[in-house]
């Protein structure tokens, strides 16, 4: 063989082919279902991320609305490390004590009774389909298989997830879904009237504002009707609050500045500061239904997840950090409102705590570039729409910073 020359000819032909990949790594090998920004993070710090040249970004997206504890957060960096060096899994062949508080602490915050843990957002909307129907089954109503859901929704991506999400062009690809899901205009209450009573429900599920349709929120009295309709003709509310909850817009559920107690909410996103988690909350005689057999998943209530989502709950309940996305939301708020009276563009401002958007009388993506060219990070959706995600622990002086850059790049 002939030897092997240059700067790679220490490192071995197997090391060395890796080094040059490295280098050059080729075509990209990953699925191309996501339109990514050729933009690298490399670190960041509560809500700043530094990428390779070392600019600095105010993070107001917080990874789709997941690290609501910030970056690199000490107190949730030290309970994972030290979580991960006792154990990560064990599986749910085991009791599991961690997971069990974790439990506990959730579904009292919820004011609900039991929990299905998995890892997403989607995966929890896949359980509470699945619960509801069980529920149903065991009562004898075998007739009510069908599901009622929202136009505009948004629930996830898995064939359940995506059989009650309302966008055709995500749906149509992917036909047949789960056959009998109905979907109704939101906010309207004869819509929804018409359609509970043909009795052939399981569930109606919806999300109390509508994220991924352009933060869109229902009214409380929508809420509380959409409540009272659904249990005055026994079909289960299923409150989707992947988005909204976990404290986002200032109370750990969104549906509970409404008073409205739903049969199941689904949680996911922030619960564990950015390790996957997903959680399906019910009321004990719903979540019953869910007998040894009936549903399952392999990294579920994952040790580390539950750490993480134990940490999180803390910071929010007993170092209070609720009460300051309360009044960080109410600041950034504001200031939308006072943008808006500057910049005609901006034609509403929606939301609720650290849920916001603006809406433009023209499209968001360029301002949204702007604002990217400028360092804050943000999100253009359904056409003229900016949405902001802070996280939690977002500071007063970010949040004016965040408004001078908007202003600039409107
Ligand atoms: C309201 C809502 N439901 C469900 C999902 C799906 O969550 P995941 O992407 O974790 O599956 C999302 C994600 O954006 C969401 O906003």
């Amino acid at each position: 063989m002939k030897e092997q020359k240059g700067k790679n000819a220490d490192l071995g032909p197997k090391m060395a082919r890796r080094r040059v990949h490295e280098r050059n790594p080729g075509p990209d090998a990953r699925v191309p279902s996501y339109r990514r920004l050729p933009l690298r993070f490399t670190h960041g710090e509560g809500a700043r991320l530094y990428d390779e040249e070392g600019k600095a970004y105010l993070d107001f997206l917080s990874g789709l609305g997941v690290t609501a504890l910030g970056h690199a957060h000490p107190g949730l960096t030290e309970a994972l490390r030290d979580q991960a060096g006792k154990l990560l899994h064990v599986s749910n062949l085991y009791d599991e004590p961690l997971q069990a508080r974790c439990a506990a602490r959730l579904t009292e915050a919820c004011g609900l009774d039991l929990v299905f843990f998995s890892n997403s957002g989607a995966e929890a909307n896949e359980c509470a389909l699945k619960m509801a129907r069980r529920y149903q089954h065991n009562r004898g109503e075998t007739g009510r298989r069908a599901f009622l859901a929202l136009e505009r929704s948004f629930h996830g991506r898995t064939m359940g997830a995506l059989s009650v999400t309302a966008n055709e062009a995500y749906r149509a690809p992917f036909a047949p879904l789960i056959p009998d899901v109905q979907f109704v205009p939101p906010d309207d209450v004869h819509a929804l009237e018409g359609a509970l009573a043909t009795e052939a429900f399981a569930a109606l599920i919806l999300e109390p504002i509508q994220g991924e349709s352009g933060v869109h929120p229902l009214s409380k009295s929508y809420l509380e009707t959409a409540l009272n309709l659904s249990h005055g003709t026994g079909t289960l509310l299923v409150i989707d609050e992947i988005q909204t909850g976990g404290g986002r817009t200032g109370s750990f559920l969104s549906c509970q500045q409404a008073g409205v107690q739903p049969d199941i909410v689904t949680l996911a996103k922030p619960l564990a500061g950015g390790v996957p988690i997903g959680a399906t909350v019910a009321r004990r005689e719903v979540g019953e239904s869910l007998q040894p057999g009936d549903h399952g998943s392999t990294f579920g209530g994952n040790l580390l997840a539950c750490r993480g989502a134990l940490f999180f709950l803390e910071e929010l309940f007993d170092r209070g950090l609720l009460v300051r996305v309360r009044k960080a939301g109410e600041r950034f708020e504001k200031g939308l409102r006072d943008l808006a009276k500057k910049h005609k563009t901006i034609r509403d401002v929606r939301g609720q705590g650290l849920m916001l958007a603006i809406d433009l009388d023209q499209p968001s993506a360029p301002v949204n570039e702007r604002l990217l060219q400028s360092g804050l990070l943000a999100n253009s959706l359904a056409e003229t729409a900016l949405r902001f995600l802070p996280p939690f622990i977002v500071q007063d002086e970010e949040i004016d910073e965040a408004l001078d850059l908007l202003d600039q790049s409107l």
